[in-house]
């Protein structure tokens, strides 16, 4: 059961692409210690997923395939809550009323919003535009106080904040107001062929992303053809801002074998990135390996993944059922007779 002591997390990741190394390195291995000082939901957000053009065959897939994800990376279903967000209807119920808090200029101004309005020119529709408001109804359900998520996403979370606040001062005191939970290590793994740019899930050259779910040969072919440097002193390991390429590959290497970027410095010295890369491909292969074959593991077992999705849906809604409501007595709905 929840434990009321406990200051509450939540975070959530779409269904949608390939969850990649970043996504991983720098959000959801940061996760799993989190779990023993915090009471943890983590959501797959399958709504937020519809706001792009979605196969639904393929959606339904990634969900469970994600879900056996989370799992896989350690997130402990009986510890935390781990569940799917449309298998709670109070997410999209407490985002109707925040729409009506939240203001048009501001959901205009979103960084995310303008960006994917770019490259969804053909589907610009009202989801992607109230997309921050159905992760500030995520995020205010559960009175969270912190949420773990990448840079990208501090908008959002400052959205919610504010949101937090005016139904507040509106309504009198109703929501935690949320922070962010920004992860020191891994926070920004690069692109492999564009290292100045984060490896995002969303990049449509492949060779640019490792994904978890990607083969050692795959692993292996990507990190050869990662860009290194070219500077002045070209085939040298080190990890310096005129050296992008490399000093990406470092971080990942260090992360991945918990060897220090310092020590690896040291360790490559006078190898040049040929063998320098195959060490990271290496380290690499030997984070995944063990994730896949749970994940493949958890997949076959429909039975407990049923069994770990219905309970966190219970237990999410206890939670969620509460606080909306609260919201709708608030705001001057006349409760239902029940
Ligand atoms: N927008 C987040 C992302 O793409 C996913 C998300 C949805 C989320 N709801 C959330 C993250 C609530 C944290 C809290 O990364």
């Amino acid at each position: 059961m929840a434990d009321e002591t406990k200051k509450r997390v939540f975070s959530g990741v779409q269904p949608t692409g390939k969850v990649t190394l970043g996504n991983y390195l720098g959000a959801i291995r940061n996760w799993t210690p989190l779990q023993e000082s915090f009471d943890c939901l983590f959501c797959v957000v399958d709504l937020h997923s519809l706001t792009v053009r979605q196969v639904p065959a393929e959606l339904r897939k990634n969900t469970l395939d994600l879900t056996a994800l989370y799992i896989a990376c350690g997130i402990d279903p009986s510890q935390s809550i781990l569940f799917i967000q449309s298998h709670v209807h109070e997410h999209a119920e407490l985002a109707w009323i925040l729409d009506t808090v939240a203001y048009v200029g501001e959901l205009n101004r979103m960084t995310q919003f303008k960006d994917k309005a770019r490259r969804h020119a053909d589907n610009i529709n009202m989801g992607l535009m109230n997309y921050p408001v159905l992760m500030a109804s995520d995020i205010l359900l559960y009175q969270a106080e912190y949420i773990p998520v990448g840079k990208d996403q501090v908008q959002h979370v400052e959205l919610a904040r504010d949101i937090a606040v005016r139904f507040n001062s509106r309504y009198s005191d109703t929501f935690v107001v949320p922070q962010c939970m920004l992860s020191k290590t891994g926070s920004s793994i690069k692109s492999l062929q564009e290292p100045t740019a984060k490896m995002s899930k969303s990049d449509p050259d492949d060779n640019a992303v490792i994904s978890l779910t990607d083969d050692p040969d795959a692993v292996r072919r990507k990190l050869r053809r990662a860009v290194t440097d070219s500077d002045t002193d070209a085939h040298c390991v080190r990890h310096d801002a005129a050296k992008p390429g490399i000093s990406n590959l470092l971080n990942v290497y260090s992360l991945c074998s918990g060897v220090s970027v310092a020590d690896a410095e040291k360790q490559f010295e006078g190898k040049g990135y040929g063998v320098f890369k195959e060490a990271v491909a290496d380290a690499v292969v030997s984070v995944l390996q063990p994730i896949q074959a749970e994940q493949k593991r958890l997949l076959a077992d429909k039975g407990y993944l049923e069994r770990v999705l219905k309970e966190g849906a219970e237990r999410a809604s206890a939670i969620a059922q509460r606080t909306l409501s609260k919201v709708y007595r608030k705001v001057g709905l006349v409760p239902k007779i029940r």
